[in-house]
């Protein structure tokens, strides 16, 4: 299967929309995936061909700090390696314009993301209590520190 990575787009809005419903209890609106489009980093990895969206990241840069606030893989999709290069692409593209520390939060009870997420260096820094809701849930903050030696991401 040949896959790209592009912008998202408002284009893209309904078939994000409806992949998001399918993952998460408390999906983002319409206006929220507008206003990331508009202003923060947000991409979709989809099928060259059909251009049918396997899933999606979004994020923002705020000073030289990075945030991770949305990804999401269709379960169709799942444990084939997605997630893992919509991450690296998004750490790559923005470490490029000299941003060295990410951060993201993430259910306590999401084991799935928190591998993931460890497999690409980010380490547990803290805890937010019940920060989610539907069902109200900590979120484990996650932490990612890019040295000058640090070729993972070169
Ligand atoms: C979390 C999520 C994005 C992972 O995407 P994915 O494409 O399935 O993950 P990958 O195939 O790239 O997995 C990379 C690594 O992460 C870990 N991982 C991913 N899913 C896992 C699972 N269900 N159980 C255990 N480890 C898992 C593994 O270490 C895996 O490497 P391996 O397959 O070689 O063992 C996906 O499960 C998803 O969309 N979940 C619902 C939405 C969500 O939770 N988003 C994150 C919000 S913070």
């Amino acid at each position: 299967m040949k896959i790209e990575i592009c912008k998202m787009q408002i284009k893209d809005l309904q078939k994000v929309l409806d992949i998001e419903k399918e993952l998460f209890s408390e999906p983002w609106s319409a206006k929220m995936f507008v206003e990331k489009i508009i202003n923060h980093e947000s991409y979709v990895l989809q099928k060259s061909d059909e251009q049918e969206i396997i899933g999606y990241i979004c994020g923002w840069k705020i000073n030289d700090e990075f945030e991770i606030t949305n990804l999401g893989i269709r379960k169709q999709f799942q444990r084939q390696g997605f997630g893992k290069i919509l991450v690296e692409h998004l750490i790559k593209k923005v470490k490029n314009e000299n941003c060295k520390i990410f951060f993201l939060e993430v259910r306590e009870n999401n084991f799935a993301a928190q591998k993931l997420y460890e497999k690409l260096g980010f380490k547990v820094i803290g805890i937010r209590e019940e920060y989610y809701n539907n069902p109200k849930e900590n979120a484990v903050v996650m932490r990612l520190r890019l040295t000058e030696n640090d070729s993972i991401y070169d």
